[in-house]
């Protein structure tokens, strides 16, 4: 029978075990869990999004306080249109992020940093031009392009000096937008390293719509594969959503995936950026308290559990202090939804706004629980501790549990002494 580390990923001469961890934004994969997976001979990611807010919270710069004392003026404007991003901090929280996380790799393994094009940041390209630099100029091994089908990423770091020695991947949810990609870079020579095909059960946003459930990763991966197959065109496919356990890895690099991409068995990681009170909130899910909803303002679905604060939440928009999902206009579909509810209830001090939620915001102070499908078997991963709470894993334990186990098997950890 075989497992996970009969396999590799092979990226030019170099060989790595072929777990992926996913980039969870806001610093939910953080720096510490993707050096974990690098340690282990894997790949680990970190995520861009909110980057200036991480880089305060993590080295003590003022980034964002300086941004909401230079908009002040503007908070009450429901008008967000001249709250622009200084691309200079924004490349400088890039760079710091990326090097103190560079600086700490052991192993022989990879990090990534997973890139949204849906952070729109008032500014589209000139700002997805600086996050992708930066990252490139600070070192980072590889840069995953996700949330959006980003037909201009590449020709965005075309001119850059690493453009053709960095590992650049993209993911994709259908084989039609891989297509798409692919011709529309065309012209710049440079194949992505690596594509992560990511099914309909994944965590974060989903390249689905409502009908999300009609759709089959093991599908869209035999799709992508025979597509790449017919075209003779040799880039590694990475299969993502709802691979739980080890043995689910093996029956799609038994069929054509190189490697896998996981993230929500690393929700509850020691090493995981959520609190642990959501961690435990996470463990306690059981398949009900799932949703797959449209409150995000990026347009897409997004899966969470039903109890996220964020819902229904009607937080004035935060855009001076974040603003990272306004588009290149100003706009923001919760501000937009957000004046509705003010303007429809104009005695009320507070507002429930149940169609959008201040993205923004929630996932900054973790209140919006985005989470993959198979989150409520989590709690069958480890122990029920005295007092009810579930005990938390480390991050090799996880890893290692998926590089070896066989037969549908999950090993508990240890109990705590
Ligand atoms: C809590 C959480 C946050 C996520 N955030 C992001 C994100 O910011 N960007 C992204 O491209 N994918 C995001 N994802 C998707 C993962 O990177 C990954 O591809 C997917 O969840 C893998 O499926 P699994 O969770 O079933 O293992 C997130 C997933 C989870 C569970």
């Amino acid at each position: 029978m075989k497992r996970v580390d009969d396999f590799r990923l092979t990226f030019g001469k170099k060989k790595f075990v072929p777990i992926m961890i996913g980039g969870m934004g806001v610093d939910i994969s953080t720096a510490e869990l993707a050096l974990e997976a690098a340690r282990l001979g894997g790949i680990g990611h970190i995520s861009d999004a909110m980057v200036t807010d991480v880089s305060d919270r993590l080295y003590q710069t003022t980034f964002v306080k300086s941004k909401l004392k230079l908009y002040k003026d503007n908070v009450k404007n429901s008008d967000k249109s001249k709250v622009q991003f200084d691309l200079g901090t924004l490349a400088e929280a890039t760079k710091r992020h990326v090097e103190a996380t560079m600086s700490a790799k052991r192993g022989d393994g990879l990090i990534f940093v997973n890139c949204m094009e849906k952070l729109t940041m008032n500014a589209p390209r000139e700002t997805l031009q600086v996050r992708l630099a930066s990252a490139l100029d600070a070192g980072i091994d590889g840069i995953t392009l996700s949330a959006g089908l980003h037909f201009g990423s590449f020709g965005l770091m075309a001119e850059h000096r690493r453009f053709r020695d960095a590992k650049l991947g993209i993911i994709v949810s259908s084989v039609r937008a891989l297509q798409i990609f692919l011709r529309k870079n065309a012209k710049l020579d440079r194949l992505p390293d690596y594509v992560i095909v990511e099914g309909p059960l994944a965590g974060g946003h989903l390249g689905f719509g409502l009908d999300w459930a009609q759709y089959n990763l093991a599908v869209i991966l035999a799709e992508v594969v025979q597509y790449l197959k017919t075209e003779q065109l040799s880039i590694p496919v990475i299969a993502a959503g709802g691979i739980f356990t080890g043995s689910d890895a093996v029956s799609f690099l038994e069929n054509g995936a190189a490697a896998v991409q996981v993230a929500t068995r690393f929700t509850v990681a020691n090493e995981c950026g959520l609190p642990a009170k959501v961690k435990q909130e996470y463990f306690r899910a059981s398949e009900d308290d799932i949703v797959v909803n449209t409150i995000s303002p990026t347009g897409y679905p997004m899966r969470m559990l039903k109890g996220s604060p964020a819902i229904g939440a009607g937080i004035r928009p935060n855009c001076e202090a974040y603003g990272f999902l306004l588009d290149g206009n100003g706009h923001c579909a919760y501000i937009t939804a957000y004046n509705r509810e003010v303007a429809s209830h104009p005695d009320s001090k507070i507002v429930s706004v149940m169609d959008k939620t201040c993205l923004c915001t929630h996932m900054r102070n973790f209140n919006l629980w985005t989470c993959g499908h198979y989150t409520y078997r989590l709690k069958d991963t480890t122990h029920r501790l005295e007092g009810g709470s579930y005990q938390t894993l480390s991050a090799e334990h996880i890893f290692k549990d998926y590089q070896f186990s066989v037969d549908q098997k999950i090993a508990l950890p240890a109990l705590p002494a």
